[in-house]
């Protein structure tokens, strides 16, 4: 899984406790001087689809009311995997275009994550409430409120905005409330739900040819062969469990063991391309946030360093050195415990629990190496992503199981065809999530724009000097079909 940016708090501290965190979570952008708005309650239903249950809970939410004009719109930024920071409410994208048209904005933590705790605990019992229908039905209850709340006059529009997981709800809620939200903004959205994302790491490879080039990427192949040979045998396993400072032996006869390995060694990768270049809060002020494709490259490519497999140790000394960890952790049962972990206001809390149930009950996305087209070896195996939802939840949430809910969610939302009007859908080359998302779009209603060169979420972040001109442009055509759609009835 790829490391939380931690949303919570502007250290990446958060990051550094562990890399098992939600894997498409957007980082917040920089923060300035201005003081944050304070956090909001409103009080939710825990269930919209069940009118004799009425059992209410408080949903977190913060405002920017600075720019508002009246009868201007109101934008929602929704919250997603992960705690709904307050910085967005004075930062980014969306807070350049409110400033624009005099809107009102609004953003709305998604239930189960951050403080928005619609139960006492994460019992698998308490998970059913935790839905993405029952995220949008949130939104549109909400809406609904602040409309009264605010008075605001009849006929005002509201742009749903959201990047990752919140840009396929926002793309969700235009699709399935068209009376609540009149345009939306679909950031990096996978809208396709597959249980065998082997497409994730195929777009990784993609990003180290098109970054860095052949070179690299024939020495990442010849790295992660090198460790998979030393998996043959018990002197293999000393000379991993030593090179990569690994926490515990490793007993190469432990299948799920040797998986978790091989994911943390592949994230040293796909973390650093998925976010690669974005402006997010930490640039200067942490390890990690300078460390990009070209960074790992140059060390893949620096013979000096010794054997490719010493290479792939460098990047791992340096990424184990950014996350402030002194060994690595690849033990499956410790990973499958801290998941078991029930309870809101544990420090195992990092949002996983809630997001795997999600990827379990409605998703797939598994990360797996199920093909030919990536250097990264072959241990990461569909099996060993569905173990853990049987693990962690129980054994009904075996593979039919899995399979059949992704075909639902795809039924539900019509997948890649996503049939709404005035939602942009907006994605970016070197983003492992766009392989999910609208191939591509003859409707100007619905238009896709695509960001040569740029990672997961990069628009959505404020501008910077060294942008790529694709992404300049880009926030700006969001910018003009935004004024458009504002114009339309
Ligand atoms: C709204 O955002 C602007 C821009 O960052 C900021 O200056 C202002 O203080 C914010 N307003 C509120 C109420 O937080
Ligand atoms: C990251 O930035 C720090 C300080 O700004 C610098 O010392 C370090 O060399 C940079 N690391 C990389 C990998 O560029
Ligand atoms: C995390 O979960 C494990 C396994 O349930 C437990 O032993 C540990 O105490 C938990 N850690 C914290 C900080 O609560
Ligand atoms: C991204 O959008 C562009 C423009 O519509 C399209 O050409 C491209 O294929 C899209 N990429 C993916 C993988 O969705
Ligand atoms: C994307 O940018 C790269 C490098 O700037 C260029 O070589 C490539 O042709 C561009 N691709 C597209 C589809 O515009």
């Amino acid at each position: 899984m790829q490391p939380l940016l931690s949303a919570v708090s502007l250290a990446l501290l958060a990051c550094a406790a562990g890399r098992r965190s939600p894997p498409l979570l957007m980082a917040p952008p920089h923060v300035g001087d201005d003081p944050l708005p304070p956090d909001q309650w409103y009080t939710q239903q825990l269930d919209h689809f069940d009118a004799s249950e009425t059992r209410t809970w408080q949903q977190r939410y913060q405002v920017n009311d600075s720019f508002y004009q009246p009868g201007g719109p109101v934008f929602l930024m929704i919250g997603g995997e992960g705690p709904a920071s307050a910085v967005w409410l004075v930062s980014g994208t969306w807070i350049d275009y409110a400033q624009q048209y005099g809107a009102l904005c609004f953003q709305l933590e998604h239930r189960f994550y951050g403080d928005s705790l619609p139960t006492e605990d994460m019992s698998v019992e308490n998970l059913r409430y935790l839905s993405s229908e029952q995220a949008l039905a949130d939104l549109a209850a909400f809406s609904a409120a602040m409309t009264e709340q605010y008075a605001l006059p009849e006929g005002t529009k509201w742009v749903s905005f959201g990047g990752s997981y919140p840009g396929s709800l926002s793309a969700w809620y235009r699709l399935k409330y068209p009376h609540m939200v009149h345009a939306a903004v679909s950031t990096s959205a996978p809208l396709l739900a597959k249980t065998n994302f082997f497409e994730y790491l195929e777009v990784v490879n993609y990003a180290i040819h098109a970054k860095s080039g052949d070179e690299c990427y024939g020495n990442v192949e010849l790295s992660f062969q090198a460790v998979e040979d030393l998996l043959q045998d018990a002197a293999g396993w000393a000379t991993l469990t030593d090179k990569f400072k690994l926490c515990s032996s490793l007993d190469g006869t432990n299948s799920n063991d040797v998986s978790n390995l091989m994911q943390n060694l592949a994230d040293l990768w796909s973390g650093v391309v998925q976010y690669n270049e974005d402006n997010f809060g930490f640039r200067g002020g942490s390890k990690l946030a300078n460390i990009t494709i070209n960074t790992l490259c140059d060390i893949m490519n620096d013979a000096g360093t010794g054997s490719p497999l010493d290479r792939l140790v460098a990047i791992n000394d340096l990424m184990m050195d950014a996350y402030e960890e002194t060994c690595l952790d690849f033990s499956y049962d410790s990973m499958i415990a801290a998941m078991r972990d029930t309870d809101f206001s544990s420090a195992n809390n990092t949002g996983m629990r809630q997001w795997i149930y999600q990827t379990c009950t409605e998703f797939g996305w598994y990360q797996t190496t199920e093909s030919a087209d990536q250097p990264f070896g072959s241990r990461l195996p569909l099996p060993f992503s569905i173990q853990q939802c049987v693990d962690v939840y129980g054994a009904q949430f075996e593979q039919t199981f899995i399979d059949a809910a992704v075909a639902a969610t795809n039924t539900d939302y019509g997948a890649r065809q996503l049939p709404a009007k005035r939602v942009v859908l907006v994605n970016g080359s070197i983003d492992p999530w766009h392989a999910m998302g609208i191939i591509e779009s003859s409707d100007p209603d619905r238009p896709a724009i695509f960001i040569n060169g740029t990672a997961h979420c990069a628009n959505m972040y404020p501008a910077r000097e060294e942008d790529l001109p694709g992404l300049t442009a880009a926030r700006q055509q969001i910018g003009e079909l935004i004024g458009k759609w504002l114009q339309e009835d």
